[in-house]
């Protein structure tokens, strides 16, 4: 990977995260500046519930790039007894924040491409949307890795995504689709897949949402 190579839209490869927070702070928290942003549950988490009974009755759950809060406040309202949510731009932590006082979640600035080494096996519950997939292809292996290790033995992951068929490159994306590949990557983490739900085909860039849930076994 070459220092300084960057895409159309201006973003590093080396520096993949670096956008988000510029992004965060020129939207002043207005959801039209920032694409991703449905401020209410994501619809793909809020059809998975009902077909999911989430046990939450003294559990511990973490949502990984969570952006504006709110998938983890839908976790906060079913019941969790600790709850934590983080994002690499410490704007969009800030406005969680203020969008949501009266909530008890941790909501936490943190990077996911470094290792969090008092996450490693805490969460019983753990939702990933759409983060892989904001990074280039490149850092795929490192995010799988980092998000299976934060699951505790017998718990449970929720990864969606948008998976095309098409081969993946650093000047295609944001957003750098998944491909179907990605399953079997947090398979190699230890993982065992428990669900695996596909949403109709997009018609606008050909792509599924994937909605897999996973469960890293018992030692
Ligand atoms: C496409 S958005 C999805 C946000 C949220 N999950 C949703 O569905 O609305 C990707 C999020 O990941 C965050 N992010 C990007 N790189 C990250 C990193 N290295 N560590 C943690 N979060 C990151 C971004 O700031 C952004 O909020």
């Amino acid at each position: 990977m070459s220092a300084d190579k960057r895409n159309d839209l201006g973003i590093r490869e080396d520096k993949p995260s670096d956008w988000f927070e510029p992004l965060y702070v020129r939207s002043g928290g207005d959801s039209n500046g920032i694409p991703w942003a449905n401020m209410k549950t994501h619809p793909s988490f809020s059809a998975w519930l009902t077909r999911n009974m989430l046990e939450s009755t003294g559990k511990s759950a973490l949502v990984v790039g969570c952006g504006m809060g709110d998938d983890a406040i839908e976790l906060e309202s079913k019941g969790f007894r600790q709850i934590t949510a983080f994002d690499v731009s410490g704007t969009a932590i800030r406005y969680c924040q203020e969008r949501f006082p009266a909530s008890t979640i941790n909501f936490i600035q943190a990077d996911l491409l470094k290792t969090q080494p008092n996450w490693e096996g805490k969460f019983d519950f753990v939702l990933e949307i759409f983060t892989i997939q904001a990074l280039p292809p490149q850092y795929e292996d490192a995010l799988i890795q980092n998000i299976a290790k934060f699951i505790a033995p017998g718990g449970h992951l929720l990864v969606i995504a948008q998976v095309s068929d098409k081969a993946r490159s650093f000047e295609k994306g944001p957003p750098w689709l998944l491909t179907h590949h990605h399953v079997d990557k947090f398979i190699a983490c230890g993982l065992k897949v428990v669900e695996r739900h596909i949403e109709a085909r997009s018609s606008d860039d050909q792509s599924d949402a994937y909605a897999t849930t996973f469960q890293r076994p018992h030692d």
